[in-house]
């Protein structure tokens, strides 16, 4: 039986993978922005090992969450679920300086990634919206266009596709991939959602904890267990280390070097 860390697990898709990896077994340490979440966490899945805390605004909570999962032993998986969605009516900038869908879709789990112990298998939940995020790093902090919330979301999923790939490729050991999950009604899908919810966590869970072989790779991107295509700039080495660079300096932590192929 597999151990793993879910992002963003007091509702949603991440509660969903969360209950699902517990019903088959598995030890889940699920994670919650703050205390009254954390409340929340624990009674919605009660089997739950763990919960870890923090608000993944702030770049001092994120290293708070390792910290914690740190202390609870390494994972196998961690599911990097947590996110803001399309509908931000604003940009809030974070106690970092940052733009707050930013922060919470990439810069969180790329500091997470480098900060915990690396698991065997990673994933990273993207989004169709990807294939219209813009891959470029001008004004990456919405500082001087007007803010379009859809925009800052869409390119958020690439840049977290363009993580796991990056990951991929510096940490061969490690079978890191994405996916989408289908517009499903969550919160964030809203009510009118067209895909089944039921769907919605499954391909997730496959990928953290699956022995078959379909998901036993790595730089691979997923809808509903089946691989499916990409923005072609999350394949470019290029925007992958300038994302990791800048990852590096936003938040002072380097990815570290590739843990060692698991026996
Ligand atoms: N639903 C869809 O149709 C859909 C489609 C494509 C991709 N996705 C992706 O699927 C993933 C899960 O989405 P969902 O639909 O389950 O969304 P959701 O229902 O809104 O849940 C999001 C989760 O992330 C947590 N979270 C958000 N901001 C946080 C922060 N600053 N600190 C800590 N935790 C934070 C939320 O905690 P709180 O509850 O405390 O806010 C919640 O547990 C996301 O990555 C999303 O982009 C969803």
């Amino acid at each position: 039986m597999a151990r793993v860390l879910v992002t963003g697990s007091s509702q949603g898709l991440g509660l969903d993978a969360a209950r699902r990896l517990a019903d088959a077994g598995h030890r889940v340490v699920v994670h919650a922005r703050n205390d009254r979440r954390a409340t929340d966490a624990r009674s919605a899945l009660p089997g739950a090992e763990a919960v870890v805390v923090g608000d993944l605004t702030s770049l001092e909570e994120v290293r708070a969450v390792a910290r914690q999962a740190n202390a609870l032993g390494r994972f196998d998986a961690v599911i990097h679920n947590a996110a803001v969605g399309d509908q931000e009516p604003r940009r809030v900038e974070t106690v970092d300086g940052f733009a707050h869908t930013f922060a919470v879709n990439v810069l969180a789990p790329y500091l997470l990634t480098a900060l915990l112990a690396p698991p065997d298998r990673l994933v990273y939940l993207s989004s169709r919206l990807h294939r219209s995020g813009q891959p470029g790093f001008d004004d990456l902090q919405w500082q001087h266009r007007p803010w379009d919330g859809g925009q800052a979301y869409s390119d958020s999923k690439l840049f977290v596709v363009a993580l796991a790939f990056a990951v991929a490729r510096r940490w061969p050991a490690v079978r890191s991939n994405a996916l989408e999950p289908g517009w499903v009604p969550t919160r964030m899908g809203g009510p009118s959602a067209p895909d089944d919810l039921a769907l919605g966590s499954v391909t997730q869970v496959w990928l953290a904890v699956s022995p078959d072989p379909a998901a036993d790779v790595t730089a691979s991107y997923f809808y509903h267990q089946a691989p499916r295509n990409v923005h072609p700039a999350t394949r470019s080495v290029e925007l992958q280390e300038e994302l990791l660079d800048r990852c590096a300096r936003w938040t002072g932590a380097t990815l570290p070097p590739p843990p060692g192929r698991p026996a």
